[in-house]
């Protein structure tokens, strides 16, 4: 991420003055796929990668904002009926409107912005948009009165409001709630979160970008949120406590088995597994035992692919040759549907493992993975 990219855009772009400048990064998850929104847990961290924005208030009812990177420039106001179209500009007004419905007096600013977070790779760059533009909202307008949780959930809302995706609460938490070298272990539906210093003696994380981006991504996600929620009614019925899927187990399931979808109930047998994977890995983690770590990463992996059914063939040819390579772990990393996968690799093996990756994916698909080394960062900050 680069501040005087951003910076000198800026100045070239409005008034020759320069802002305030914020960042926010994208994130990984070492385990807990479509748990969030099933208060479940998840097992995130912020990473090296992100968005920069630089914001000024101009003294208008106007947001003026240019996208560095699309070269794209929208302006619009901040009345309900002001939403623009074009899909980028939409993420900051959706913060804007949520943090006006949380008191926050927003006035009209010059941004520009920039990132380094690959779009549609599964690394979360829209929840980096949101939390970069839901924390310089609340320090320029707000006094810094809206908190941490409460900034990740406009984050959510900004997704859910504005933007048709009935996400978790997960990537925007990572973002804001980030630390340098720690996972964040997240419960999702107490929001307690404990960090965990992530330092694998001997091992590396490293994803692999598959390059295919699923066009109908976002139905397709709430379409899997909509199954577990059936789910839920049905068992809801015989067992009225149960909340979300993660106050259930398989006997609860199989007792609803006849009255919920074929399709529905492999989504809840997924679900209900990952639960209980997450809380296996925190205590493999104490062990050290990074063994049944990557163990569970392949069974998330298998559950995503054949019951969940977020993965997509390329992604499935990625995480067998992590296996043919004898990676520790490998999966499916995010919502699915193209992007990474996340893969936890012996020091030794690295080399071999990237090097056979990036040929056979050339020679079947005819193109190259994208590697990115895991880097675990910290979260929303001002910059200057
Ligand atoms: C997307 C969503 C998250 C979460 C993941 C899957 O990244 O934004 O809330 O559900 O998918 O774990």
């Amino acid at each position: 991420m680069d501040l005087e990219h951003v910076r000198s855009r800026f100045i070239k772009h409005f008034d020759g003055l320069t802002g305030s400048v914020y960042a926010s990064p994208g994130r990984i998850n070492l385990i807990g796929e479509h748990t969030d929104y099933n208060g479940g847990f998840v097992f995130p961290g912020a990473i090296d990668k992100g968005m920069i924005a630089e914001l000024r208030p101009n003294g208008t009812d106007k947001v003026r904002a240019y996208s560095i990177d699309m070269k794209d420039y929208v302006e619009f106001g901040l009345n309900e009926e002001d939403a623009p179209r074009t899909s980028w500009a939409r993420y900051i007004f959706g913060v804007c409107r949520e943090m006006i419905k949380r008191g926050v007096d927003v006035k009209g600013f010059n941004t520009a912005f920039a990132g380094d977070v690959p779009l549609g790779a599964g690394m979360s760059s829209s929840a980096a948009l949101e939390s970069t533009y839901a924390y310089a909202l609340n320090d320029l307008f707000g006094e810094n009165k809206i908190d941490k949780f409460e900034l990740a959930k406009v984050g959510q809302a900004t997704e859910h409001n504005y933007c048709g995706v009935k996400c978790g609460i997960m990537d925007q938490f990572a973002s804001v709630f980030g630390q340098e070298g720690s996972l964040i272990r997240l419960d999702c539906r107490s929001l307690e979160y404990q960090y965990f210093p992530f330092k694998p003696e001997g091992y590396r994380l490293v994803l692999l970008d598959s390059v295919v981006k699923h066009e109908l991504a976002s139905s397709a996600y709430n379409q899997r949120r909509q199954s577990c929620e059936n789910v839920v009614a049905a068992i809801q019925k015989l067992h009225p406590e149960v909340e979300y899927l993660r106050d259930a187990d398989m006997a609860m399931l199989n007792e609803v088995k006849e009255t919920v979808s074929a399709e529905d109930y492999m989504r809840a047998e997924y679900v209900i597994g990952e639960v209980q994977r997450v809380l296996d890995v925190c205590d493999a983690l104490e062990r050290g035992d990074y063994e049944t770590v990557g163990a569970k990463m392949y069974e998330t992996h298998y559950g995503m692919s054949r019951l969940y059914e977020v993965s997509c063939e390329e992604l499935d040819f990625l995480n067998n040759i992590a296996r043919e390579c004898g990676v520790t772990g490998s999966r499916v990393m995010g919502g699915g549907f193209g992007g990474c996968t996340i893969n936890l690799v012996k020091d030794e093996l690295y080399d071999a493992f990237i090097a056979r990756a990036r040929e056979a994916y050339r020679e079947k698909y005819g193109k190259l993975p994208k590697v990115y080394d895991v880097v675990i960062s910290d979260g929303s900050r001002k910059l200057c």
